[in-house]
């Protein structure tokens, strides 16, 4: 018989086999998921980081925006893919995350091309300018929808918002598994995912992979 675990939003045998395929990663990022794993640091899932690799592959951004930085996984692993002269903006409210991932990226050789902006991401995003043809959202799920305004803005034509944990742990899609403490977090991750669907500057796809994301492209 099938387990079915109340939070994981794929059969687990499903994300069991997945994970499986992905090559173990050296280096590092090898190191950073090590890490993220023993001090309980909410990094990107194995298969939402493979999605992210991908798109940032068929992009070659030359300017990435991410809300929710943590220790600088998921940053270092976009910046393989900048194309020249490309920079990645990340930003984290929290200090001791900001020294970490300013370490990390530090000793990736890639600090040239990634800044981390220490501050509420909420307030920074409303002030910034430019385009960019990546933004990636894994921070405050409650506020995303605060967000979309802002973030369609600084998309290029033909950039991505990329946005983690969506179907938050099944919760999004199903009342029943609401649980009652989440609700604010859930009702306002509904309103994000219709709104990303009903804005006519974009084509959004919902993606049940990992904790759920949605990739929408600006037309
Ligand atoms: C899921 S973790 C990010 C993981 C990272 N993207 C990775 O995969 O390596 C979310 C991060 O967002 C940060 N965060 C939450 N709310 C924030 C806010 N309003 N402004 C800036 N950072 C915030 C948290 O401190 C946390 O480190």
């Amino acid at each position: 018989m099938i387990e079915y675990d109340k939070d994981a939003i794929v059969y687990p045998y499903i994300t069991s086999y997945i994970r499986g395929e992905i090559p173990k990663r050296q280096g590092i990022l090898g190191e950073l998921e090590e890490y993220a794993e023993k001090n309980a640091i909410p990094i990107v899932q194995p298969e939402t980081a493979k999605l992210l690799e991908t798109l940032a592959c068929i992009k070659r951004p030359h300017r990435v925006l991410e809300v929710g930085c943590a220790i600088g996984y998921s940053a270092i692993l976009m910046a393989q893919y900048l194309s020249e002269n490309g920079s990645i903006t990340t930003l984290e409210w929290d200090a001791d995350m900001v020294e970490i991932a300013r370490h990390n990226i530090e000793k990736a050789g890639l600090s040239h091309c990634i800044t981390v902006i220490q501050n509420d991401a909420k307030e920074v995003i409303k002030n910034l300018t430019g385009e960019y043809d990546i933004i990636f959202l894994d921070g405050p799920k409650a506020h995303y929808i605060y967000m979309l305004n802002d973030c369609i803005r600084l998309l290029k034509k033909g950039g991505m918002l990329i946005s983690d944990n969506v179907l938050y742990k099944g919760m999004t899609a199903d009342d029943g598994h609401v649980i009652r403490r989440k609700i604010t977090i859930v009702k306002r991750l509904r309103r994000f995912i219709s709104a990303q669907m009903q804005r006519t500057e974009l084509e959004t796809v919902i993606l049940p992979l990992g904790d759920g994301v949605t990739v929408s492209v600006k037309k």
